[in-house]
């Protein structure tokens, strides 16, 4: 209901904007927020959408960036390859827009990084974790693409570490989809990682995105009895497979990363389970409680790490071009976002060479139904 008032004052915006009676001389800017509002993930898109038009909101409330409303685009992108090319050739060609936020997922982000540069458009990903979002295949760092979250190699690590140093792990299971980058990459660098650390890989099995029957590889599992069995899928997947885990009686402590982040994750299935995540609600840092009680009253409740980064994702954007003096220039902007500091939800975000903010993460545990803040690594 209120996402769909804010949808509506968006439109409103831009309507106002093609009369010609838009803020602040007529012209307005115009954002394109993309993220998958449909299929299997799409509890990520719908925090993503809320919260970035949160930031948006409360931006035009002010005044808008440098005297100018925002006008936002939405689209669907599927949280897959080539409706996110779609819709991003969509927003570019056909809507005029040159700063995207989006995609949420590493598989959906990576084809667009690779046609924003050409076009001359900003790219910023709330979430997508995969190193390669901003790196050319020659290590080289896309000039306009950027991130709000850590990346995978880290994230990874964190949980291996985790693994063995609070868990006493010693031996694990792998279970993962080797067509989707973001479950790729997050595996590799646990399992790298885990035995880097002193830790035994026991079984790493593959299987598809259209999977649903997991018993071959669970009874491979069950066989090998690891201490831990490392998921690292988003929730609808995991909620599959951590099922049919259950059934067979696997007993493993099951770990994941910032994929299980959804208020559809199935806690009974993974009970006693623990993810890696960028952000806990229960932060009791004053610009998290601000943000999370504004999120709250706007949509009733609580915000996922999907909604602080994409709210983060919004402001670093816009603090950018107010930066830049400039709501057209994408270099400009981009040198901007480049070499600034952003006091953010998530931390206070500056950029490395490869445009990634450098920002702890945090360990969450699902414990008695509920999930439970457990620990604050930083890098
Ligand atoms: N990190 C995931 C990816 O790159 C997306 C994600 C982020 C999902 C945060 C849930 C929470 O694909």
């Amino acid at each position: 209901m209120r996402t769909r008032i804010l949808i509506s004052l968006a439109l409103l915006v831009s309507v106002l904007a093609l009369a010609g009676c838009g803020a602040g001389g007529g012209d307005t800017v115009k954002i394109a927020i993309l993220a998958p509002l449909s299929g299997d993930v799409k509890t990520f898109g719908e925090s993503t959408r809320d919260a970035a038009l949160l930031a948006i909101d409360e931006w035009n409330a002010d005044g808008g960036v440098l005297g100018k409303q925002i006008e936002v685009i939405i689209e669907d992108s599927q949280c897959q390859p080539e409706p996110a090319v779609s819709a991003a050739n969509k927003v570019i060609d056909q809507d005029g827009v040159k700063f995207i936020i989006g995609e949420v997922c590493s598989a959906a982000s990576i084809p667009i990084s690779e046609i924003v540069g050409p076009k001359g458009v900003l790219q910023i990903t709330p979430t997508s974790t995969n190193p390669t979002v901003t790196l050319n295949e020659d290590g080289s760092t896309k000039a306009t693409v950027f991130r709000a979250c850590f990346i995978d190699p880290f994230q990874g690590a964190v949980a291996a570490k985790f693994a063995i140093g609070n868990l006493g792990a010693k031996t694990a299971a792998v279970l993962l989809d080797q067509g989707n980058d973001y479950v790729r990459g997050l595996a590799e660098v646990f399992i790298s990682e885990f035995e880097a650390a002193g830790g035994k890989v026991l079984v790493t099995e593959s299987y598809t995105g259209e999977d649903t029957d997991f018993s071959a590889i669970l009874t491979k599992v069950k066989d090998a009895n690891p201490d831990v069995l490392y998921l690292p899928d988003y929730y609808s997947t995991v909620n599959l497979i951590a099922g049919q885990a259950q059934e067979k009686g696997i007993t493993a402590t099951l770990l994941g990363g910032d994929g299980w982040d959804s208020a559809d994750l199935d806690r009974s299935v993974v009970e006693g389970g623990y993810f890696t995540n960028h952000f806990s609600a229960g932060d009791t840092r004053p610009i998290v409680q601000d943000f999370v009680s504004k999120y709250e009253a706007e949509y009733g409740a609580a915000p996922d790490a999907l909604a602080a980064l994409a709210y983060d994702a919004a402001n670093i954007l816009l603090q950018s071009m107010k930066a830049a003096d400039s709501t057209t220039d994408v270099e400009k902007v981009a040198a901007a976002m480049e070499t600034g500091t952003f006091p953010v939800v998530s931390g206070d975000v500056s950029y490395d060479q490869f445009h990634n903010p450098v920002k702890a993460a945090v360990i969450l545990g699902v414990q008695g139904g509920e999930i439970v803040y457990v620990d604050t690594v930083a890098p």
